[in-house]
């Protein structure tokens, strides 16, 4: 049994890879496998939530009660979750936005005859969707964003919780076994803006899951 202290909260999760196209054939991507964000999607959802799971392609089914939106690239999700953003109460921004995209997408098939050993992609700079909604937020929405690092964990998370203004941070420990991508556990340090940290274990991503949304529930609920 879940205690239900997100009852009539409404809670918009973004989660997985973002995948931006090259050709119609290929893209860039990245590893993300959406287990997180669906976990605390889920989560929310076992404790009274409205949730809003806005998801880039990922092999997992919604969990139940949870209304998914599928997008592909950075511009979909940006669409999709600005889209969502007046109704929520929490955003906690999980996936895994590709950075950059080709400038442009090929029409047909790239090639292989006619080039040389090496062939150039151009790439140009994706929207930054978390910068935006810390730009747009009401007051009294709380903002959860994540920070996939292998180094300089505190530095980077606690950078990027400033200039994107956002309410907590969960500073994500990647590249190391156990933790982060695909994996089924994860070891996270969350900091709030207003100085709080806290350290959790290496545990299942469930329990990660209802840690944060403990930390998200003490601040705003
Ligand atoms: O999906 P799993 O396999 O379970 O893996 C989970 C995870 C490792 C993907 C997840 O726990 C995690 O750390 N997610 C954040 C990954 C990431 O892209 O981190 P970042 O440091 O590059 O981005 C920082 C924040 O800005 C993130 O909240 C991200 O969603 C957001 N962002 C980044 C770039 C961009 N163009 N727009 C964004 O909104």
């Amino acid at each position: 049994f879940y205690k239900k202290d997100l009852k009539a909260k409404t809670v918009l999760v973004s989660a997985g890879p973002t995948v931006e196209p090259i050709d119609p054939v290929r893209f860039i991507s990245n590893h993300s496998s959406g287990k997180m964000g669906y976990a605390i999607a889920g989560a929310a959802e076992k404790r009274g939530a409205n949730v809003i799971l806005v998801s880039g392609p990922v092999s997992l089914d919604p969990p139940v009660g949870v209304t998914r939106v599928s997008v592909g690239s950075c511009d979909q999700m940006y669409d999709a979750m600005l889209e969502s953003l007046d109704q929520a109460d929490i955003i906690i921004k999980v996936a895994a936005v590709g950075d950059f995209k080709p400038v442009s997408v090929q029409a047909h098939k790239i090639k292989k005859s006619g080039t040389q050993g090496a062939v150039t992609l151009e790439l140009t700079q994706n929207k930054d969707i978390l910068k935006a909604i810390g730009l747009k937020k009401r007051k009294n929405q709380y903002l959860v964003g994540f920070a996939a690092e292998t180094r300089d964990l505190e530095t980077y998370a606690v950078g990027k919780m400033e200039k994107k203004q956002l309410d907590m941070i969960v500073a994500n420990i990647v590249g190391k076994s156990g933790s982060g991508f695909k994996a089924d556990t994860n070891k996270v340090k969350l900091f709030t803006r207003d100085g709080q940290v806290t350290d959790l274990p290496l545990m299942t991503k469930e329990k990660v899951a209802h840690a944060i949304l403990d930390a998200v529930v003490q601040a705003v609920v």
